[in-house]
């Protein structure tokens, strides 16, 4: 297998050589394909797109350009995107898988026209060249050593729900993973949801429905994947008249620190982001040009089909009230009047953040 892979990348190599560039080594003048899995979750667009196209022309000389789709939580849709962009015959793709096992036959398409693959926050399977994200099951810790100091005593006195994220996302089962080695035996969970493609509306509803069921004086939190959720959850909450319980998060989306500014959501997982998309577009250059991984990627990951991919996680942060200034504030992410904008100026005056 390995060997027939490498000869057939090698003889596409130098014909897409030959074609779009007549050189042997690529220059500046690169093309990056980048795939991102949806638009509901604001970092996306925000951030991770402007980010990685910022970079690139950067480490080009402004002469990179970023060819981009979005595949709206779509998986055919995204491999139809990673098929058209190796037609277009880019020079690298980063992709942020929305299946990570539906694209595994778009990245080895990619590979047999001699095109590397960066696996982009999920880890897509097939054969990718590199890999950048967070560490994931330190992301579902964080939140659940959270949730448990939020409860304090308050643990023994009812039970949460958990909200988990997509089961085609293996850093879902990840944050899980995480969640659980902290939670469990610790506090009873009532009821645990895999949210169906991670939409805030699908939380919604399963909280409607853990309401419900286990009734609305025996909930005293909740644990949420990620931030947008955490938004469909606290709407299902108030409609019922539940206050003041913690309710987790991640992504530090601006809607997800104004919550936590007025105290409706606990906390959030702040992830750098600036750091995961520069790597992403260095590792991109890096092998358009031709270049060695080595002093971009220290660590190797396995994926289920592929091992010891050269890899980069960036470490994450818990994000509470107390530590707004000193996160997403000082990394320039948001600035204090963004946050504290309109209806926010109360709270955010009452908790000192200026
Ligand atoms: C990302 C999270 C995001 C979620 C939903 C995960 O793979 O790591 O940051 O909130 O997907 O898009």
């Amino acid at each position: 297998m390995a060997v027939s892979l490498a000869a057939c990348g090698s003889a596409k190599e130098s014909g897409d050589k030959a074609e779009s560039s007549g050189s042997a080594k690529k220059g500046d003048d690169i093309k990056v394909g980048l795939l991102l899995p949806e638009n509901a979750t604001a970092r996306y667009e925000k951030f991770d797109r402007v980010l990685i196209e910022k970079k690139v022309k950067e480490l080009t000389d402004n002469k990179g350009e970023v060819v981009y789709a979005n595949a709206k939580q779509d998986a055919s849709t995204q491999n139809q995107q990673v098929d058209a962009m190796v037609s277009n015959k880019v020079d690298v793709l980063i992709v942020d898988a929305v299946d990570s096992k539906a694209i595994a036959g778009s990245v080895k398409k990619a590979k047999d026209a001699g095109i590397p693959v960066v696996a982009y926050d999920r880890l897509a399977e097939g054969p990718i060249d590199a890999y950048t994200s967070f560490d994931n099951v330190t992301v579902g810790k964080t939140q659940g050593e959270a949730l448990l100091k939020a409860l304090g005593g308050k643990a023994k006195d009812g039970q949460i729900v958990m909200m988990n994220g997509s089961s085609t996302d293996p850093n879902a089962a990840q944050f899980k993973q995480g969640a659980h080695s902290v939670l469990d035996g610790k506090v009873k969970i009532g009821r645990e949801y895999d949210t169906k493609e991670w939409k805030p509306e699908n939380a919604n509803s399963n909280m409607e429905g853990a309401i419900s069921a286990l009734g609305k004086d025996k909930i005293v939190g909740v644990y949420s994947a990620n931030d947008g959720m955490a938004g469909g959850i606290i709407t299902a909450l108030k409609a019922a008249g539940i206050a003041d319980i913690p309710v987790t998060g991640q992504d530090a989306e601006l809607a997800g620190v104004q919550r936590i500014v007025t105290g409706e959501q606990y906390m959030s997982v702040y992830k750098p982001y600036p750091q995961e998309a520069d790597v992403a577009a260095e590792m991109a250059v890096a092998l358009a040009q031709g270049k060695s991984l080595d002093s971009i990627a220290k660590d190797k990951v396995d994926s289920p089909t592929t091992k010891a991919v050269p890899s980069v996680l960036v470490p994450v942060v818990s994000l509470t009230k107390d530590n707004i200034n000193d996160t997403v504030i000082k990394d320039g992410i948001y600035t204090v009047n963004e946050i504290c904008a309109g209806k926010y100026k109360a709270a955010c005056d009452k908790i000192g953040l200026k």
